[in-house]
């Protein structure tokens, strides 16, 4: 039995090699690695020891964008599991110093895990590829977020029990949070909707990955009316419009996102019952209301609570708990 099964009473998982998408996890992975978190925060609540499965290693991080959550709780996740972090400066690390795979073979020569926060998708998927033996994890690309889909399906499943037939709307841009997010629910047996402006859709690739994994039950669907999209919702997700590099089209996306608005009367058309998300930052007064994300059905510290816990889990399997 590994220790995952150990510490959680869950069957025994596959083990993953590296964590760039939400994809790279199955169903039963997903599951034991919230299962694994929830033991890990449980642990950390009554000050309770626990596997430190990075003792006598190394995680470097690797952030080409500002990060207060990601960079924090990824920091506090490596020491609690007994593990040292290296900072690397990005502008040195990932700035054409050397080539993208040149620095993952340095790389896999001193630490055991990176964790890499960059622009496109295929600068993760270059370093992954050119250092096999160094766990890699995807902290946040333009295209995909998958370890904020970590937390918020953490938080889901505490405050429902099971994601299972709930219906979990995400209203705005159809960026990297979405894409995660719609991954991981879909795949959890969750009915995902996505309402975007049009021009703004989840990528068409996305819908059919996503399509491909929706075996326990998961469906998607994508509309351009906020309202419908919204319409008896369970809960209710928004992001910033402009993500972090599209900050010169933040005017234009302002009138363009402005139905999109998460406020009282949006969130009205949700069940009575209906949650309140955000990864964070928020631009209160833009995608979300201070009505609404200061309300009881906000949840967004609970999901920034749950970065930690989640990522403790990733690492630990990663690192073979
Ligand atoms: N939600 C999130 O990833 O926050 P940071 O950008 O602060 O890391
Ligand atoms: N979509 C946002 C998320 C920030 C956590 C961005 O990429 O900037």
């Amino acid at each position: 039995m590994n220790r995952v099964a150990r510490m959680t009473k869950a069957p025994v998982v596959g083990r993953p090699t590296r964590f760039l998408s939400v994809l790279d996890f199955d169903h039963a992975q997903l599951e034991a690695c919230l299962d694994l978190a929830e033991a890990f925060k449980a642990a950390r609540a009554a000050r309770r020891a626990h596997e430190r499965p990075l003792e006598g290693h190394h995680v470097a991080l690797l952030f080409e964008k500002p990060s207060l959550r990601t960079r924090s709780t990824f920091m506090i996740a490596i020491r609690e599991l007994g593990g040292d972090v290296i900072e690397p400066p990005a502008d040195v690390v990932l700035g054409g110093r050397e080539t993208i795979a040149d620095v993952a073979r340095n790389m896999e020569r001193w630490v055991s895990g990176v964790v890499i926060r960059t622009f496109a998708q295929t600068r993760l998927e270059a370093f992954a590829a050119a250092a096999p033996r160094l766990k890699v994890v995807n902290a946040l690309t333009n295209e995909e977020h998958p370890c904020q889909a970590l937390a918020d399906c953490l938080t889901l499943r505490e405050k429902w029990g099971s994601l299972r037939g709930r219906t979990i709307t995400f209203v705005g841009d159809g960026n990297n949070v979405a894409t995660s997010l719609a991954q991981a629910a879909v795949m959890l047996g969750a009915h995902m909707r996505v309402a975007t402006p049009e021009g703004f859709e989840l990528p068409m690739q996305v819908r059919s990955a996503v399509n491909r994994i929706a075996g326990f039950g998961g469906t998607l669907t994508v509309t351009t009316d906020p309202v419908e999209g919204v319409g008896g919702a369970d809960a209710v997700y928004t992001d910033v419009w402009a993500s972090m590099g599209q900050e010169a089209e933040t005017d234009a996306r302002k009138t363009m996102f402005a139905p999109f608005q998460v406020n009282p009367a949006l969130m009205a058309q949700a069940s009575k019952d209906a949650l309140f998300m955000h990864c964070l930052p928020a631009h209160r007064g833009d995608e979300v209301t201070d009505e609404v994300i200061d309300s009881p059905a906000s949840v967004v510290f609970d999901q920034s609570e749950n970065r930690l816990h989640t990522q403790k889990a990733l690492l630990a399997m990663l690192a073979g708990v």
